[in-house]
């Protein structure tokens, strides 16, 4: 199964994703988290592993793939990027960075000043999670930028489901009504996590979410935020990350 994670900035997708990579990792799952974020410097460290090498390069850096983008929209024809399937294991080893049952690849990352925008990475994001095969004891969840640029893209074609992020913010409350009504446009099925939320804030939240659509509420959690700000791998058995894993394995 193919999982996109989103929501607004800083409501903790990142944080989500890796509490959610450890946890099935450690029930034996085979996970494959896509760093999509091209501003984030600090999942792999969150995950316990080295930053690996922009994948953008296994098509010859971004310079390459804007001119073959640049070549598409003059002769209509799109960009190839695979000329066949690949499970977990063909992704080549110099792109991901590897730890007991998790590999993490990252899209490409802004590295230079003035060297352009993001839509390479989004373009090769689209084509990767479309031709990318999760077999039954696999999962994949791509981390995404904030906001909803990637909907913007197609990202979320080639994912099996989403996990929207809430935080409890107004700004939250409203993207998750922007966020419903991409992802039915997507056809694709749309879950929430409430996140940061304890007491009288899960009441509000709930009355503007469906509510049988969120599938965990964490609360704010001090190993958590220190581990965060340090920089450190995070080491700490959530029971409501585990919710949501036993949901996911639920669905498969
Ligand atoms: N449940 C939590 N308890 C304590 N701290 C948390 C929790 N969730 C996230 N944080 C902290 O909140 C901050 C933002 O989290 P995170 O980086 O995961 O958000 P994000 O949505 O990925 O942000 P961005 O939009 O920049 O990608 C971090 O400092 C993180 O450690
Ligand atoms: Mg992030």
């Amino acid at each position: 199964m193919k999982i996109l994670i989103c929501g607004k900035g800083g409501c903790g997708k990142s944080t989500i994703t890796a509490l959610l990579a450890q946890t099935m990792s450690r029930e034996g799952y085979n996970v494959l988290v896509v760093d999509n974020d091209e501003s984030n410097f600090g999942l792999h460290r969150q995950l316990g592993v080295e930053l690996p090498e922009d994948f953008l390069n296994f098509f010859g850096g971004k310079k390459d793939l804007v001119e073959r983008m640049k070549a598409s929209f003059s002769t209509g024809e799109e960009v190839k990027f695979f000329d066949n399937r690949w499970e977990i294991a063909d992704i080549p080893g110099e792109y991901v960075s590897r730890t007991d049952n998790i590999s993490l690849m990252a899209v490409g990352k802004i590295h230079d000043f003035g060297e352009g925008c993001a839509c390479p990475m989004g373009v090769l994001s689209k084509h990767l999670l479309k031709n990318i095969d999760a077999g039954s004891n696999d999962i994949v969840l791509v981390d995404t930028e904030a906001g909803i640029e990637h909907f913007g893209r197609g990202v979320e074609e080639g994912c099996d489901a989403l996990l929207m992020v809430i935080d409890p913010s107004y700004e939250s409350i409203c993207l998750s009504e922007k966020i419903s009504s991409l992802a039915e446009a997507a056809g694709k099925d749309l879950y929430y996590v409430l996140n940061r939320v304890e007491g009288e804030s899960k009441t509000v939240l709930c009355e503007k979410v469906p509510d049988d659509r969120i599938l965990a509420t964490l609360p704010v959690m001090v190993s958590v935020f220190k581990a965060g700000l340090l920089g450190e791998q995070f080491d700490v058995d959530v029971p409501e990350v585990k919710e949501i894993s036993d949901f996911l394995k639920d669905r498969k």
